[in-house]
């Protein structure tokens, strides 16, 4: 039997992702979440998976400004995001009636998302861990740039919600267990 969805709206809706996500920005979560949409449905990946991988990705953000300003050079030497963001999505995941497989693959993807972090040294990523890389690179903007451009939440709710949509017609037509999916 498959669980109910557990939606992109309800996780950033949640006071967890709230308070963390806004640190990183909205603007960014949700557009790495749209590129990871697309690259998923384009390398036959769960978009489900996906997108709400990408949309936590920088959950585990702290604030690193400097008189208003991101402070790029402190954040880019003292900073330990994925293994702070692995660690909270992966409890707002449990807590919301994620399927645990999902929830694992989810917070191990965002424990290797950042390709400059240490614990990526010989790292050899599943398609899934390099897609979410990926999400996030294109979005990328030169000294952090891209944290520091914001939407309203309800913009990004909007957004999130078309997405919403999307997956569940593809979870709809889904056959597969998430337990041994070959698209995880
Ligand atoms: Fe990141
Ligand atoms: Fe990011």
């Amino acid at each position: 039997m498959k669980l109910p969805r557990i939606t992109l709206v309800s996780l950033l809706t949640d006071s967890v992702a709230l308070k963390h996500l806004r640190v990183a920005g909205f603007r960014h979560a949700v557009a790495a979440t749209e590129y990871a949409y697309d690259m998923a449905r384009e390398r036959d990946i769960c978009p489900d998976l996906a997108t709400k991988a990408a949309l936590l990705h920088d959950i585990g953000h702290t604030s690193w400004e400097k008189q208003g300003e991101w402070d790029f050079e402190s954040y880019d030497y003292f900073d330990i995001h994925p293994i702070k963001g692995s660690e909270r999505a992966h409890e707002l995941l449990i807590l919301k009636g994620e399927d645990l497989g999902k929830a694992r693959e989810i917070a191990l993807a965002i424990l290797f998302h950042s390709g400059s972090s240490p614990i990526n040294k010989n790292l050899k990523p599943t398609p899934f861990q390099k897609l979410i890389m990926e999400a996030d690179d294109v979005d990328e903007k030169v000294d952090g740039e891209h944290h520091n451009v914001e939407i309203p939440l309800t913009a990004a709710l909007k957004r999130l919600e078309l997405l919403d949509e999307k997956i569940a017609r593809f979870i709809d037509d889904c056959n597969e267990d998430c337990q041994d999916c070959p698209k995880i």
